[in-house]
């Protein structure tokens, strides 16, 4: 099982759309995925229409409560998820109490993504930080405001630090755009400046643009791949997730 954290700090960028969609797409593709919602907000369990407070949620998971149960979703039946709980607190949590019950059930999936918070790394625990000490793989959806790009520089030198100082594992596979207005001329530029820029291999070749059926999808419960698989959102998700598995391979190499 490969464990991709969709994680940075900045909020509203499509991290929760992003892990349903590139589940969903993983799930057309065959593969089995399980998909965390380590977020105490709990977007993902309602995009999903997970009840929050009655269903096995992450908080027993995290306990090592068994037997596990997931929530199957999606048409392919080939995505199962594990709830959020909107009173979890870090307060009893360590670095590696999401590693651990990952472990258990390596062998159940191929994937398994985690939707993390809008949250810095800092000197305290966050579900973040956690996340991404259980994962593989780290990427992020960005916008192209100047915000942003700025956080995006933090995020990148954080990670490198958590590499070469707290022996965190996991790859920053990089980042791509989301809700992308293709035509304007901010897209551009900051396409074209992260192109030419030197964290240009961490960019994302494919971008999913800014479409009204998402809102559709999540109100729905299901991704919009499975929704609409000709939609544009449902191929900006695909291309995005045949680039997520290019990066996979070569790294796996
Ligand atoms: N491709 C898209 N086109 C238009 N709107 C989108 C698209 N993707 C996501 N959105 C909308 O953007 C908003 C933020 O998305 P989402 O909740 O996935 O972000 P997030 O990063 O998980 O937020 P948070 O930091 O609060 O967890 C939502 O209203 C969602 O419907
Ligand atoms: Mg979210």
């Amino acid at each position: 099982m490969k464990t991709i954290s969709i994680f940075t700090q900045k909020g509203g960028v499509t991290k929760t759309t992003s892990t349903i969609n590139i589940s969903g797409v993983l799930a057309e593709l065959g593969y089995k995925v399980l998909v965390i919602d380590f977020d105490t907000q709990c977007h993902l369990s309602l995009g999903y229409d997970v009840d929050k407070e009655t269903e096995y949620n992450v908080e027993e998971f995290l306990n090592s409560v068994e037997p596990i149960r997931y929530a199957e979703r999606g048409k392919h039946q080939n995505v199962s998820v594990i709830s959020g709980k909107l009173k979890l607190s870090t307060k009893s949590l360590k670095r590696d109490s999401l590693k651990k019950p990952l472990k258990k059930i390596e062998k159940d999936f191929d994937f398994c993504l985690i939707d993390c918070p809008p949250k810095p790394i800092n000197d305290d625990l966050g579900f973040g930080e956690i996340a991404i000490f259980a994962s593989d793989y780290i990427i992020s959806p960005v916008d192209y405001d100047a915000f942003t790009l700025d956080g995006l520089t933090t995020l990148i030198i954080t990670l490198d630090e958590l590499q070469q100082r707290e022996k965190l594992t996991a790859q920053y596979l990089g980042f791509f755009f989301a809700k992308v207005e293709e035509n304007t001329k901010d897209f551009k530029e900051a396409y074209r400046e992260l192109s030419e820029s030197e964290i240009s291999s961490l960019l994302f070749k494919s971008y999913v643009r800014k479409n009204a059926f998402i809102r559709t999808s999540i109100n729905t419960g299901e991704s919009a791949v499975f929704l609409k698989p000709f939609s544009p959102v449902s191929m900006d998700y695909r291309k995005l997730t045949d680039e997520l598995l290019m990066k996979i391979k070569i790294d796996a190499k």
